[in-house]
C-alpha cells in the first residue's frame, strides 16, 4: 500500500516537472543549429555565413522579434526560401534554439 502511494507521486511529480517545459538548453539548441543550419548560416557570435543569402543568426533579432521563429521552427520553416530545406523540431528543441538564439544576437 504505501509502496503504491510513493509511486504514484513520483510519477506526479515527474510529471509535473516535464509540464513546467523541461529547462530550455541553449547548448542544445547551440548543436542542433550547428547539426542542420551552419552549413548556410553563420550561427555563432561572430563570422560570415558559408551562403552569402542566409542571414547570420545574431543579426535576426534586428528584423524581428526572436519569438516570431518560435512558430516557425515547430511548424516547419519557412516562407520561400528555395535554397532552404525544410525543418521540423519538436517543442523541448524550439524552446533550446530560441534561447540559444536570444543569447546571441546583436542590436
Ligand atoms: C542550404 C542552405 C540553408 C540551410 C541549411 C539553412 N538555411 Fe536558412 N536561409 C538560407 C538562405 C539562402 C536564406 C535567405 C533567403 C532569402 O533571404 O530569401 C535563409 C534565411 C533564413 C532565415 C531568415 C528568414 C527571413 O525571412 O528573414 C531564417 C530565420 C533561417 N534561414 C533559419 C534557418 C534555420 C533555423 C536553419 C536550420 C534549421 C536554416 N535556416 C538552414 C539558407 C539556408
Amino acid at each position: 500500500m504505501t509502496m503504491t502511494r510513493t509511486v504514484l507521486v513520483a510519477a506526479l511529480l515527474s510529471a509535473a516537472i516535464v509540464s513546467a517545459g523541461a529547462q530550455d538548453n541553449p547548448k542544445h539548441g547551440e548543436e542542433l543549429l550547428q547539426k542542420s543550419c551552419a552549413s548556410c548560416h553563420a550561427i555563432g557570435r561572430t563570422g560570415d555565413s558559408p551562403h552569402k543569402f542566409a542571414p547570420a543568426f545574431r543579426l535576426l533579432g534586428q528584423r524581428y522579434p526572436i519569438e516570431a521563429l518560435e512558430e516557425a521552427l515547430g511548424e516547419g520553416i519557412m516562407s520561400g526560401h528555395p535554397d532552404m530545406p525544410e525543418f521540423t523540431f519538436d517543442a523541448d528543441d524550439v524552446g533550446d534554439i530560441i534561447a540559444y538564439l536570444k543569447s546571441i544576437q546583436q542590436r
